[in-house]
């Protein structure tokens, strides 16, 4: 199976739900579990050199053609982290994926770039969105999540702001954090067999 995250907005969220969700994965007995970095920044592939998880393997694919063979050829889970730009390979990502998470943040000029991802989803594939470092009990997040169900986009998390989250491969993965991306990653599979 193929998670694809991706938002043609930078700095969302996307290369820490890639990683949090491929250990939660793991965890969780999916695996064997790969990471497939498909943006040339290789954020993901960097984060896991620093600070290795055991049983993830990592595959940097920075182009079209390598990230099409990278989520082809592989057995058990891949999460694939994708760039903000690059249409072409996040094109070639998401026509491969059997879901596609969008990492967003709250706030009103978030929701066209979400919109403009969810246009290269391919009609059908599973998506939804993850609203990534959220202040719980704010007005701006209330906000946001009604409106993604007024348009029928499920909300499939929301991610709390945390100092632990947001020190990346500087310390361990959080387990605050672990655990409100194992809820993404239960609804990315629907509980498929393991
Ligand atoms: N739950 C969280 N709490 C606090 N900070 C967070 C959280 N999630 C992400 N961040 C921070 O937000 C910033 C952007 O996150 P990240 O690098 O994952 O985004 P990205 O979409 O991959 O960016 P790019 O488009 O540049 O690849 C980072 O500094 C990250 O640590
Ligand atoms: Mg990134």
């Amino acid at each position: 199976m193929n998670i694809v995250v991706s938002n043609v907005k930078g700095g969302v969220g996307k290369t820490t739900t890639t990683v949090y969700l491929a250990a939660i994965a793991l965890e969780r007995g999916f695996g064997p579990v790969v990471v497939v970095d498909a943006d040339r920044q290789a954020s993901s592939a960097e984060w896991l050199e620093a600070r290795p998880v055991e049983g993830i393997d990592l595959q940097e694919a920075p182009s079209e053609r390598t990230v099409a063979r990278a989520m082809e050829r592989h057995e058990g889970l891949a999460v694939v982290d994708t760039p903000p730009g690059d249409e072409r390979i996040v094109r070639a990502a998401l026509e491969r994926a059997d879901a596609v998470v969008i990492p967003t943040r709250a706030g009103g000029v978030e929701f066209s770039r979400v919109v403009a991802t969810l246009e290269l989803v391919p009609e059908g594939t599973p998506h939804g969105v993850v609203v990534c470092a959220a202040r719980l009990g704010t007005h701006d997040l209330d906000v946001t999540v009604a409106w993604w169900e007024g348009e029928k986009v499920p909300v499939w998390g929301i991610i709390p702001e945390r100092v632990a989250i947001a020190s990346g491969p500087e310390s361990r993965l959080a387990r605050e954090g672990l655990e409100a991306y194992d809820e993404v990653l239960r609804k990315a599979t629907r509980r498929r067999p393991r």
